[in-house]
């Protein structure tokens, strides 16, 4: 099966979905990174490794043009699956219905708790016991769609975000390669 991977910035989801690409009887390929941050750190990473990348800015061109580009550009490389490894926007409801089903994304937080931006900030205020990351399937609500699969961590007296963040990257690593295998083969 081929993966498209939509990235904007350090891409460490997306290496460790690569990772999970390069071991024998590996249930899909990685074929496209693409970007809306031509910048994105990712990017670069993926390019050294000699996979297939895509970048294009929506300024200045609009959300339609811009998603009918990423959307040529994934179907040229023949993707059949997305996956949404720090992808920091709203992909469009024309988008997602021309992919339905077939769009995955992470996200930091135990959803339903959380969606969107600054999750361990929010459970750190909220006084939580714990925290953790959701792989879920997209729709055209922001983090919403049916959760595939989940890991929870402590949350640790002291903790400030950055530090739940990087317990919680941890499980990301682990969690979404996991789920992305499943979601292939089922
Ligand atoms: C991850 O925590 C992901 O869950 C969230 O943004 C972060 C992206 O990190 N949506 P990276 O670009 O995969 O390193």
């Amino acid at each position: 099966v081929k993966v498209g991977i939509l990235i904007s910035g350090r891409g460490s989801n997306m290496q460790s979905l690569v990772a999970a690409a390069k071991v024998p009887d590996a249930a899909y390929t990685v074929a496209l990174v693409a970007s809306d941050k031509p910048d994105a750190a990712g990017l670069a990473w993926a390019k050294e490794q000699g996979i297939a990348t895509f970048a294009l800015s929506p300024r200045g061109i609009g959300k339609p043009a811009y998603e009918a580009a990423i959307d040529q550009a994934l179907r040229d490389e023949g993707v059949q699956v997305i996956a949404l490894a720090g992808y920091m926007r709203l992909l469009s409801g024309d988008f997602v219905s021309r992919w339905r089903g077939r769009i995955l994304n992470i996200h930091p937080s135990l959803l339903p708790l959380y969606k969107g931006l600054d999750t361990h900030e929010r459970a750190i205020a909220a006084g939580d016991a714990k925290a953790g990351c959701s792989v879920h399937v997209v729709t055209e609500e922001l983090d919403d769609g049916e959760v595939l699969g989940q890991v929870e961590v402590p949350i640790l007296p002291g903790d400030d975000a950055a530090a739940l963040a990087a317990r919680v990257l941890v499980e990301e690593h682990r969690l979404y390669p996991q789920i992305l295998t499943e979601f292939v083969r089922r």
